[in-house]
């Protein structure tokens, strides 16, 4: 029955995580995985979960337990999170006018409000979808999974190494009224390139006039700025300007929350009435595809999201781990720098968030991965918290000797 079934190639990214761990060389490092990592390389717990955590096991029988969730999840989680995305006095939160469900992190929530464009949006017929070249590359996946159509706009501009803002309105402004458009709301991935505030409202202005949907993948709020609010910026302004869209919304990266798959999909209607219908059908989209979400995650986001001192203290901990972020991209443009290592550098800390797209060719990026066992995405993507103070010398000498082979 098996026989003649392909095997599939790695996953471009996960993957280099298994190739990582396969190479016994000491010298070796990991800049595939976006995930967090100390000075020392290590995986970081941040205290805030740690607290929660003995909180729950505290709490375990009494105010938590382990039945089945809600379909949608708990509606605590549904007003905290909507809180931190747009901002918890906003008329739209206030009001009841976005339907939220929690969702399996950020590709959980994608997928689940990309199901739903198909079957209540394009109504079941074709659908466009339109992503930034590059994206993430899983969106391309997911999308094409749920039966929509995709397509990209351009958004980064190689000679420069910055956003193609003239490229993408003109791809924006040619797209069939009603397309569906995703937009990273901060920290794009993998090019650490974010439109300004005055390219996020020119924007905004094609996609009125061309009555676009949007699709906000929130997945890095609080990175690249170190301040949740600011990073929000996107996400609010599309709402101000009356958008009824699609947001989804990741813990991985900000709460270190990678494996406990904790997110959530808000999706913004005119009025409560439209986002109580919304709600309900959203849930026929979830109850057969995994019935309901676990709630682990939940009750850990719930806990500092609901207590005054923890949600301080996960902001600053949110600051030490972009500081750290940026001071690695310091010292990684500053050592090749010194090193005349041929090319320009500086787009390394112009860039924000936790990658660097560092323009380095696909040969190049494979040469680091044979020869020096330095893993990346062979786009050129690096991931800067892999990087460290201890490692820092190693990757400039093997960047240099890449680029002049
Ligand atoms: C990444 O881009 O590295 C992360 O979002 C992890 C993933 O699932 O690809």
């Amino acid at each position: 029955m098996f026989t003649g079934i392909p095997e599939a190639p790695q996953d471009p990214i996960l993957g280099t995580t298994t190739l990582f761990n396969a190479d016994t060389d000491p010298r070796k490092i990991n800049l595939g995985v976006g995930a967090y990592r100390t000075e020392d390389g290590k995986p970081f717990v941040l205290e805030v979960v740690r607290e929660a955590e003995a909180q729950m096991l505290k709490d375990l029988g009494t105010k938590c337990n382990k039945e089945y969730s809600t379909i949608d999840g708990p509606p605590e989680l549904k007003k905290q999170t909507q809180g931190l995305l747009f901002g918890k006095d906003n008329e739209a939160v206030t009001s009841g006018r976005i339907a939220s469900v929690q969702a399996l992190s950020g590709t959980g929530a994608l997928r689940v409000a990309t199901e739903f464009i198909k079957t209540h949006i394009a109504k079941g017929g074709d659908k466009d979808i339109y992503v930034s070249d590059p994206t993430w590359g899983n969106h391309n996946a997911i999308f094409a999974k749920a039966g929509l159509t995709v397509k990209s706009y351009p958004y980064w501009a190689p000679a420069t190494k910055s956003l193609n803002i003239d490229g993408m309105l003109a791809a924006l402004g040619a797209a069939a009224e009603g397309s569906i458009v995703l937009l990273h709301a901060c920290a794009h991935n993998p090019t650490g390139v974010d439109p300004t505030e005055a390219q996020w409202e020119s924007i905004v202005k094609v996609m009125q006039e061309k009555k676009l949907v949007p699709l906000m993948d929130s997945a890095y709020q609080g990175y690249a700025s170190g301040s949740l609010d600011k990073d929000a910026y996107a996400v609010r302004l599309f709402l101000s300007k009356g958008f009824e869209f699609f947001m989804c919304q990741s813990f991985a990266k900000n709460l270190g929350l990678y494996g406990e798959r904790i997110g959530m999909l808000h999706i913004i209607c005119q009025t409560p009435e439209l986002a109580k219908v919304v709600l309900s059908q959203v849930k026929l989209v979830i109850r057969p595809m995994y019935s309901s979400p676990p709630k682990h995650g939940a009750e850990l986001v719930m806990h500092i999201l609901g207590t005054e001192a923890q949600y301080a203290k996960w902001q600053q901990e949110l600051e030490g781990m972009a500081k750290r972020i940026l001071e690695v991209r310091d010292l990684l443009r500053k050592g090749l720098e010194a090193k005349g290592t041929p090319g320009t550098w500086n787009h390394i800390t112009d860039q924000i968030g936790m990658f660097s797209f560092t323009g380095l060719s696909q040969a190049q990026c494979e040469r680091l991965i044979s020869q020096h066992h330095i893993y990346l995405l062979k786009s050129g993507r690096i991931s800067l918290a892999g990087l460290n103070k201890g490692n820092i010398q190693y990757m400039v000498d093997c960047v240099d000797e890449v680029v002049r082979a």
